[in-house]
């Protein structure tokens, strides 16, 4: 039985990997993925500059997920360069590196400095981290996002997808497939946390940033995550691939996200609570799935969700 699976034309041994922002940030992190049974790994979303990112406590586990308002701390746009060149270097060309620019021009400048590197990976631009106050999250704004993928498009020639927020309205899709349908992309991951969300335990809020508002993550978001899935395989080019995130505490969870199209699946919330470890119980998870139902690789089913 094989759990390979594509993204463009290169293969990957099996379609789990971290959501980025979960155990990414630092090179000791990094190192922890590379050595683990997920079958490639992001790196935190990042920006120029380093960032202590916002006052603590961020994030906190929860019975059903989790909450967050992290800030995008990071190590700075240099240190996830220089990694993904040295695992270039070291014959890993499957790498995705995260960006999260807090202007378009950082983007570019970002962008620009891949663009003349070794680097022959995956870009993820992040269009959706709710955190950062006074920065209204990209992919809600589609006039906007239509005017940062054509900058980056004009110049822009590697490959890259961008990671979204998660809609909620049918119209919202079909405006968001019609503006990515138009440009070479080559994935889109959907969905980031449930953007600004309250938590409350004793009458208090949770987290200290944004007044106790963050986004959520785990058991919370799987339907949403699934919807999203579902609806940009539906209504994208079928060669832009989806990578599916949100949800995911078990190989059922997997399964249910490549049912309705994803190609990748991360892990963001359950990595947190469980570490490294949940890559091999996931694809245990899943393998016995599959055997159950006689499939003997991923495109035995994969977006062959059932209709009534
Ligand atoms: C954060 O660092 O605030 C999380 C990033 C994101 O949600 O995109």
């Amino acid at each position: 039985m094989s759990v390979e699976t594509k993204i463009s034309n290169k293969i990957f041994d099996n379609c789990l990997m971290n959501a980025s922002g979960a155990k990414c940030m630092t090179f000791e992190d990094l190192s922890k993925l590379k050595n683990s049974e997920s079958g490639t790994w992001i790196t935190k979303s990042c920006t120029i500059s380093s960032r202590e990112g916002n006052p603590s406590p961020r994030y906190v586990d929860l019975k059903l997920g989790s909450i967050n308002s992290m800030g995008l701390p990071n190590l700075g746009f240099q240190f996830y360069l220089d990694y993904v060149l040295d695992e270039h270097k070291l014959g890993n060309d499957h790498l995705f590196f995260s960006i999260a620019g807090l202007s378009l021009e950082e983007n570019m400048e970002m962008l620009n400095k891949i663009n003349s590197s070794d680097f022959q990976g995956w870009v993820e631009l992040n269009l959706s981290c709710p955190n950062i106050q006074g920065k209204p999250q990209t992919g809600y704004d589609f006039e906007r996002t239509e005017e940062v993928l054509d900058k980056i498009f004009s110049f822009y020639s590697k490959p890259l997808g961008v990671k979204l927020p998660p809609y909620f309205d049918i119209a919202h899709f079909e405006i968001v497939a019609d503006i990515l349908n138009q440009y070479p992309l080559q994935f889109v991951t959907c969905i980031n946390s449930i953007g600004n969300a309250l938590y409350i335990e004793d009458e208090s809020v949770v987290i200290k940033p944004k007044n106790g508002f963050g986004g959520i993550g785990g058991a919370y978001i799987k339907p949403t995550a699934l919807a999203n899935v579902r609806m940009f395989y539906k209504l994208l080019r079928n060669d832009i691939s989806i990578i599916g995130c949100g949800g995911v505490e078990t190989g059922k969870d997997v399964f249910e996200h490549l049912l309705c199209g994803a190609s990748m699946v991360q892990i963001g919330t359950q990595l947190m609570k469980e570490d490294i470890s949940v890559f091999s119980r996931l694809l245990t998870e899943l393998k016995t799935i599959m055997k159950a139902k006689n499939y003997k690789s991923l495109n035995d089913f994969k977006g062959k969700l059932k209709e009534l």
